[in-house]
């Protein structure tokens, strides 16, 4: 009879040669935080929202919605592969108003794509079938994109400058108005992911016409849509310019962070353009697409996104529960800051630049310190952050700020 051992070595696998690549760390942190018997362990690089008592944030809205669903008795049936069209409408309305005029001139298309992640990864092949294969990124970005956009070229655009601090906003629109036109650039709408810096209004007054000028075509990541400004209306300002400038566009919208749905992740794409005609047609390459990369899409989380926002009572119940989110981000925010701010009085010495902490908005905060620091917090402190010293802050608890802060001391004083 044929053993185990000696069935591997008889027959030879044609994967021998694979070689494994780098694990993800904020997965790898997890199973480390989990071990720890530290009772002051943070996990602060995984992007979930936690309450006080360190459980998930489960948001009302969200409850009411399941159970509605769940008294609806709906059947499985197959979905169509774009999405629920209710799901579908009620996103797209989070961006443009029914009487908009890129919805009233049908020059809008919205597809259900899974998650955010995947909205950016069918924009990914669209921009491959039909548009210029480059895609132009922020310097420094999200981690992941460098894989979902890499069947493109990958440039990076100055947006953080590491040296002053800030975000480089005469730099970027020096860029932009150099490369060539009609280029692709992909913009976080707020919160942006690692840095926590966003445009001002202002700031994209400026950039809203030499997008125009260039005829540059953007594709705004919306993957935490509500948590830059605090509110959705303002969060969704640069959209509101770049239509009104007809400026062409694609969303991928998520709904992970502003529905702290987690397990049940969904995500959109929408696409706006300057004319109707091939709105219909792009329709049939999306549907294809999308059945050739993930087939149809789970309606478990759609529907509760859809039945939230197309119900007028439950929305203002999620509009509550998102404030809370915010309320709770902005207090450990500040929180964070007074602590350093008193850390640095105390010991004479600026523990991290107050006044970029000060200019940083959204869920993340971001430190800017090196790896081995990083590095020294987890092994030290089982304290836990993302490259650079990004944080999450919905990760922390008052009770820990001054535990955080010392710790964070310990590694930069010492
Ligand atoms: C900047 C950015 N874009 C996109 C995503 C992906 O969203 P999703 O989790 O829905 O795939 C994330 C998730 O953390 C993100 O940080």
């Amino acid at each position: 009879m044929e053993t185990s051992s000696n069935t591997s070595i008889k027959n030879p696998t044609r994967f021998s040669k694979v070689t494994s690549v780098p694990t993800n760390k904020i997965f790898d942190s997890m199973k480390i935080f989990e071990s720890s018997t530290n009772p002051n362990k943070l996990n602060l690089a995984i992007g979930m929202l936690f309450n006080e008592d360190q459980n998930l944030i489960e948001f009302q809205s969200v409850k009411m919605a399941e159970k509605i669903i769940h008294e609806a008795k709906l059947n499985k049936e197959y979905p169509p592969i774009q999405g629920l069209p209710e799901f579908n409408s009620t996103v797209q309305n989070l961006f443009f108003s029914p009487d908009s005029k890129v919805v009233t001139e049908e020059r809008i298309l919205t597809c259900h794509t899974i998650t955010g992640g995947a909205a950016l990864r069918v924009c990914a092949e669209v921009i491959l079938k039909f548009l210029p294969k480059k895609i132009y990124l922020s310097n420094l970005t999200w981690g992941p994109y460098k894989n979902i956009f890499s069947s493109l070229e990958i440039e990076y655009f100055p947006y953080y400058n590491s040296e002053l601090k800030k975000l480089d906003l005469e730099a970027f629109l020096s860029y932009i108005e150099k490369i060539e036109n009609g280029s692709i650039i992909n913009l976080q709408l707020s919160s942006h992911n690692p840095t926590a810096l966003d445009f001002t209004p202002e700031q994209w007054d400026q950039i809203v016409p030499v997008f125009k000028n260039k005829k540059h075509f953007a594709v705004f990541d919306a993957a935490y849509l509500g948590y830059g400004t605090g509110s959705i209306e303002k969060d969704i300002y640069p959209i509101k310019q770049f239509a009104e400038n007809n400026i062409e566009m694609m969303i991928c919208y998520s709904s992970a962070k502003n529905f702290a749905n987690f397990s049940d992740d969904v995500g959109a794409l929408i696409v706006v353009l300057n004319k109707k005609e091939p709105i219909v047609k792009l329709k049939t390459h999306l549907v294809v697409i999308a059945r050739s990369l993930f087939s149809f899409v789970s309606l478990y989380g759609s529907r509760i996104v859809s039945t939230v926002l197309g119900n007028e009572e439950l929305r203002e119940v999620w509009k509550k529960d998102l404030q809370g989110v915010i309320e709770r981000i902005l207090k450990l925010r500040l929180m964070v800051i007074e602590e350093i701010e008193r850390v640095s009085r105390e010991r004479g010495k600026e523990l991290i630049n107050l006044e970029f902490l000060r200019s940083q908005g959204g869920i993340y905060m971001f430190l800017d310190i090196n790896e081995g620091c990083v590095d020294k917090l987890a092994e030290t402190f089982s304290i836990f952050l993302c490259e650079g010293g990004r944080l999450n802050l919905c990760g922390l608890q008052e009770d820990k700020v001054k535990y955080f802060v010392e710790s964070l001391k310990d590694v930069l004083l010492n």
